[in-house]
């Protein structure tokens, strides 16, 4: 019988004893004890789970909006993911390869033959000129070389910015310009939904006219790569020399850069350090997930998120555990094309997004039935709020009422998970992310960055120490770091979520501005405008965002045209100009063509108003409007297509 992790008491769900019995933390106090000196708590914890080369100098040093953690100290972060495993599990595997077509078969990776490869590939790195500092972009799928491309970087000291593959040629270009890297890693494709997916064509059309000098090519279809600019990864790596030293390098060093939507149609670049993240990607792994020794993680997440960096690669590793991760589509061939993995690899940790959940939930439980997912252990879940039914259906179909849930809050700028409750601790409730980590603090305040009381609603906000994972400035833009982050409220880092407080637990009910979770996907309204304001038809355009059953929530626009009303085609074309800025992640579901928008007399676009309508709510504030009669106008187009 497989274990039962869970207990329910008085409606609640907790550990039972099996699982206090293995768990790394089972002790409330530890909120307490490192709550009166955080300190001196994450220095413990940095000296306990990094091996460190140096020592710093300050443990935390902040002048705002600027913070150091172990400044000074010095490091490297493959070494700390590989080398230092290597002597004792060198034979361990620490990656599984689940490639989409059934055809092909799963590989594994010991240690030891990630470490050759990652050393090979740093030599093809310095070949082509790398140095410490330079960036190097990479836009692969879920293929091992993505994994090996970025601890490549973090070997030698390269900054690795990874794109996501399902981005357009437009969006990687936008990236690559922003960060001026040399060199770029990509594939020739990958497989979704079992067709073979073009990558090679969009990396050469992103890299077109850019700092690019080469495109590194993994032939991940089997054929040879060949043509201008272009280096065949395999060939690359079978000639370089297979010992590669680690640079060492500052705790304060950055480690990556990983662009994500801001309210601004340009994405931001945001900044992470080696050491604190370092320290708080191996701590929040290792206790979140109670990882041991024999444990396999899967974390469905895509490298080209800060989920993927974290948890499907960097976490796992710098636990000396063993990390699975899979190419393609959930559902292929068949919707049971998950479970069968998580049996036939004895997954005990996997890590998924409501998102995924809730599309599951619509297929047949037959799916489910034909496999044992006896192996499991704990559950969790990231990217946006889970709702009660996605919860309970996770934990009865999934945990089969064995496996506790940990809804882990987090945001790429903080690098690691932030708030949810321990496996050791719970309780397990649903819609409820927990209790900050320890050594970190969130409060929920109002407009006046005053705390809020218990059950009130207001902005959820970080008060300093900073945790050592948070993001260090965004990419050449500290004007952008500062108003983002800083301007409302100051002393306290702005997560831009609201939230309240139950029992003390923090509930996160998602963003306060105009960023969206499309399929648990970080896309700006902003971000979306640009793209199809881009288009010569379009005079102006208002995005906003509608509930969406499986997606969580879907993009709907609102379009005045140059001239003439648009139809059917038009629509299309708006929609293909989409894939083609930013990629089929950003979709609209619907396309309105209207006159005019709902505007201030400052000329401000109301998307508020349209928001309401598409929610059949009667609009509130027209009086502040420069045009109210367009809004019973836009109510008719709605109703119509609705029809
Ligand atoms: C949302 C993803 C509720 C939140 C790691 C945050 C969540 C944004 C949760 C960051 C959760 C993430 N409950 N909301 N457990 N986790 N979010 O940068 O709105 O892609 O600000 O990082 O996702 O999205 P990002």
């Amino acid at each position: 019988m497989p274990k039962k992790y869970i207990v329910k008491k008085q409606g609640k769900y907790f550990p039972s004893r099996e699982m206090k019995e293995i768990a790394w933390v089972k002790d409330e106090k530890i909120y307490s004890d490192a709550g009166k000196n955080p300190i001196k708590f994450w220095e413990e914890l940095a000296k306990k789970g990094i091996n460190w080369e140096g020592n710093w100098k300050k443990t935390y040093e902040e002048k705002l909006p600027y913070f150091y953690w172990f400044k000074g100290g010095k490091l490297n972060f493959c070494a700390n993911c590989l080398d230092r495993w290597i002597k004792k599990k060198g034979s361990k595997t620490a990656l599984i390869w689940v490639p989409e077509p059934t055809s092909e078969k799963t590989i594994k990776i010991t240690y030891k033959q990630l470490h050759d490869r990652v050393c090979r590939f740093a030599n093809v790195l310095k070949k082509q000129g790398v140095k410490k500092g330079d960036i190097v972009a990479i836009y692969l799928p879920m293929i091992p070389e993505a994994l090996i491309s970025m601890l490549a970087c973090t070997r030698i000291g390269a900054i690795h910015s990874v794109v996501f593959s399902a981005f357009s040629a437009d969006a990687l270009k936008t990236r690559i310009e922003d960060g001026k890297a040399k060199i770029l890693v990509t594939s020739d494709g990958y497989y979704r939904k079992g067709k073979k997916e073009d990558l090679v064509g969009k990396a050469n059309e992103g890299a077109e006219g850019t700092s690019v000098k080469k495109i590194i090519v993994v032939p991940r279809f089997g054929k040879k790569i060949s043509g201008n600019k272009l280096l065949d990864f395999n060939e690359e790596i079978e000639k370089a020399e297979e010992k590669c030293d680690c640079e060492l390098m500052n705790s304060e060093d950055t480690l990556f850069i990983l662009y994500t939507s801001g309210t601004t149609g340009k994405p931001k670049g945001i900044v992470h350090d080696i050491g604190g993240y370092a320290v708080q990607a191996y701590w929040t792994c290792k206790w979140n997930f109670n990882l041991r020794e024999g444990d396999v993680m899967w974390c469905t997440a895509d490298v080209g998120w800060i989920t993927g960096h974290t948890y499907a690669f960097y976490g796992p590793l710098l636990n000396g555990s063993t990390s699975l991760i899979y190419e393609g589509a959930p559902n292929f061939p068949n919707a049971g094309r998950w479970w069968e993995i998580i049996e036939k690899n004895k997954v005990s940790v996997f890590y998924t997004a409501p998102t995924a959940i809730r599309m599951f939930m619509k297929f047949e439980d037959k799916y489910l039935k034909k496999y044992s997912l006896d192996s499991l252990k704990i559950l969790g879940t990231v990217g946006e709020p889970i709702d009660e039914d996605a919860w309970n259906w996770y934990l009865e179909k999934i945990g089969n009422g064995r496996c506790p849930i940990i809804d882990t809050w987090w945001q790429t700028e903080t690098g690691g998970t932030l708030i949810n409750v321990f496996p050791g601790i719970g309780p397990f409730v649903p819609t409820i992310a927990g209790k900050s980590f320890p050594g970190t603090k969130h409060i929920i305040v109002n407009n006046d960055g005053k705390e809020v009381k218990e059950g009130k609603a207001g902005s959820l906000v970080q008060v300093s120490p900073f945790a050592p994972g948070m993001l260090h400035g965004v990419y050449k833009n500290p004007k952008k770091y500062i108003e983002t982050y800083w301007k409302r409220f100051g002393k306290y880092y702005d997560t831009s979520d609201g939230a309240y407080t139950k029992n003390g637990l923090i509930r996160v009910t998602g963003r306060t501005d105009d960023i969206m979770k499309v399929a648990g996907h970080r896309l700006s309204t902003a971000e979306l405008e640009n793209a199809i304001a881009s288009n010569g038809k379009v005079r102006e355009c208002a995005v906003v965002s509608i509930p969406d059953k499986i997606k969580g929530q879907v993009p709907v626009v609102f379009v005045v045209l140059k001239k003439g009303k648009g139809d059917a085609s038009l629509e299309k074309e708006l929609v293909s100009h989409v894939d083609k800025k930013i990629g089929p992640i950003a979709r609209p579901s619907k396309v309105y063509f209207v006159e005019d928008l709902p505007k201030t007399r400052s000329g401000k676009i109301m998307r508020r108003i349209l928001k309401n309508l598409l929610a059949n709510k009667e609009p509130k504030g027209l009086m502040t409007l420069v045009n109210p009669e367009i809004v019973d106008k836009i109510k008719k187009i709605i109703d119509e297509k609705i029809k």
